[in-house]
């Protein structure tokens, strides 16, 4: 599969490795290719680099892990070249919302009513999203949106990325309910002292 992914940090670059070890081709998509600073992505397979509007050009599925407040500026340079195609926002308005909604995934199903939006990836520390495993077997990951085909596709590409399961959280209306799940992790892991290196997984009787 083609993806683009915009925001190119920890959770972008994890996901960008993952995608691309396991065959995909991906587009990385910067603000200023001349300053830009993760180099060593270029050195994974089937990956090149590019301005944010000619990834989202070249690639079927674009995953957007920027900063939250950047939402409208990213919306604007992809808007035309996005529509159809699924969007996957892995964004958590922890300190900084876009301005006028309370979170990104609010922000693009305004800003690309054209696009299918699911929220997705965004529930776990990056290290989880860089290596899922733990004692030999993947860790969960969960999506929300009513995006079907969005849906599908974030769920296979979790798979691709070594995650075990991806849950099904639900419609659009429990996207903000990932965000405070994210939130739960982060509150775990970091407010309680328990480390990076834990996962959620669900279990059934
Ligand atoms: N860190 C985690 O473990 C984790 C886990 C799950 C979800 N998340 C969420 O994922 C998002 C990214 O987190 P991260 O830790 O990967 O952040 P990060 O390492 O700081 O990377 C952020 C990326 O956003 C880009 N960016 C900043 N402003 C931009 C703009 N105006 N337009 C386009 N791109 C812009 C940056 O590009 P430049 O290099 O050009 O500045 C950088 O590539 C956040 O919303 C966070 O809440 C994080």
């Amino acid at each position: 599969m083609k993806i683009s992914i915009i925001g190119t940090g920890n959770v972008g670059g994890a996901l960008a490795t993952q995608w691309a070890k396991a065959g995909h081709q991906i587009f990385l998509g910067t603000r200023d290719v001349s300053k830009f600073e993760d180099m060593h992505l270029l050195a994974n397979p089937n990956t090149s680099l590019h301005t944010i509007a000619e990834s989202a050009k070249a690639a079927e599925v674009i995953l957007v892990a920027a900063v939250p407040q950047a939402t409208q500026a990213i919306c604007d340079q992809i808007r035309e070249v996005s529509k159809g195609k699924v969007v996957i926002d892995a964004m958590n308005s922890v300190r900084t919302k876009p301005e006028g909604f309370n979170n990104s995934f609010e922000a693009f199903k305004s800003y690309l009513p054209e696009s299918e939006i699911v929220k997705c990836f965004n529930s776990t520390g990056f290290e989880n999203m860089s290596n899922p495993i733990y004692h030999g077997e993947g860790i969960d990951m969960f999506v929300a949106g009513s995006a079907v085909k969005g849906k599908e596709i974030a769920k296979q590409l979790a798979l691709d990325a070594g995650f075990s399961t991806c849950w099904d959280f639900g419609g659009d209306d429990k996207a903000q309910l990932l965000e405070y799940f994210a939130l739960s992790w982060i509150n775990l892991a970091i407010m309680q002292g328990h480390g990076r290196n834990m996962a959620f997984k669900v279990i059934k009787r």
